[in-house]
């Protein structure tokens, strides 16, 4: 059985999109949900404090608890103090949803240095950020003897796990966020934190504005709250998975096998250019790994 009642969660870019629908959801089922979101556009430009607010009134609004947070997740210091709202309100914590989340498309040699630091910045380093003080906070319960379960789980993307033309900074931003999920899991178990990551496929602003996306996105599977039951599970109490990075759109959850040797050639004797070369041309060319991007493939011709 997992259990939501009475978690105190943070989500990152609660007020719209996929972050909005897991506040909704967890504080649906008894979480006491921080919304932080700064509530800009999509390009990371200005802010806007009635993102994090609305989706507030909204769970109040259906019976639910929560408060907002309208810290940028960039920002070391607002990092801090979007665990300590969670503190000041609920008196603990229990999950982090790390999901707040910009785009700036631009091929390799068109991309600006602003364009790689930022989107890095909210990414990787707000992951970063905000896990960070969670951790310190948890380190600190469990030195006291307080040893309740917690979770994070961030959020990767398909572009990060496959690549995808025109997203350097957000692939690798993404792809970093994967690893980190890997080193927080193994740093974290001995404080009984679980943490997870999604790579997950949705119909928001970020996608509509996606070239040859936007049709696509309109179908049912796409819909942003099919994301939500997702991260809700691996943020509940009694969630066992640890370390994993899941696929999600839909009715279809996957769990990645990761990077993985697919095949190994070996020599018994020194490498030399001959035999290395005579080695290697055993190996394929190309390796086939399930991609979610046939998900859209297959969405589209349905
Ligand atoms: N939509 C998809 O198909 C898809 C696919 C893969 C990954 N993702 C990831 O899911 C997450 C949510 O994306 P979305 O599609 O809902 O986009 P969205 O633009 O609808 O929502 C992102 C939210 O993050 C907030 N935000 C941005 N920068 C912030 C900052 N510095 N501090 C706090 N909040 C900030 C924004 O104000 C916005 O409300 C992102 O991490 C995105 O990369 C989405």
């Amino acid at each position: 059985m997992v259990s939501l009642e009475n978690r105190v969660v943070i989500v990152t870019g609660g007020g719209r999109g996929i972050g909005r629908e897991h506040a909704l959801y967890l504080a649906k089922h008894g979480a006491l949900v921080v919304v932080n979101d700064l509530g800009g556009s999509t390009d990371g430009s200005g802010s806007d404090q009635s993102a994090a607010e609305q989706v507030v009134g909204e769970i109040i609004a259906a019976g639910g608890t929560a408060v907002s947070n309208t810290d940028s997740v960039t920002d070391f210091d607002g990092a801090k103090s979007i665990v300590q709202t969670a503190l000041d309100a609920f008196g603990d914590l229990h999950g982090v949803v790390n999901n707040a989340g910009i785009l700036r498309d631009h091929m390799l040699v068109s991309m600006t240095e602003e364009d790689f630091d930022l989107v890095v910045a909210v990414h990787l380093k707000g992951t970063f950020a905000v896990s960070r003080f969670a951790a310190e906070y948890w380190r600190d319960q469990h030195k006291s003897g307080i040893d309740a379960p917690r979770t994070i789980v961030n959020t990767s993307s398909a572009a990060g796990l496959h690549g995808n033309v025109g997203q350097t900074n957000y692939s690798a931003a993404k792809a970093g966020i994967a690893a980190m999920t890997i080193v927080h899991s193994q740093e974290l178990s001995r404080y009984n934190v679980k943490v997870n990551c999604i790579a997950p496929i949705a119909r928001t602003r970020m996608t509509m504005q996606t070239p040859g996306l936007s049709d696509v996105m309109e179908k049912a599977v796409f819909d942003p709250g099919n994301i939500s039951p997702l991260v809700s599970y691996l943020s509940a109490d009694g969630c066992e998975f640890n370390g994993q990075v899941f696929s999600v759109y839909g009715g279809s959850v996957g769990i990645y096998q990761g990077w993985s040797i697919a095949q190994e050639v070996a020599v018994d004797k020194d490498w030399t250019l001959d035999n290395f070369a005579e080695a290697v041309d055993k190996l394929p060319r190309e390796v086939k790994v399930n991609s979610q991007m046939d998900a859209i493939v297959k969405a589209a011709s349905s």
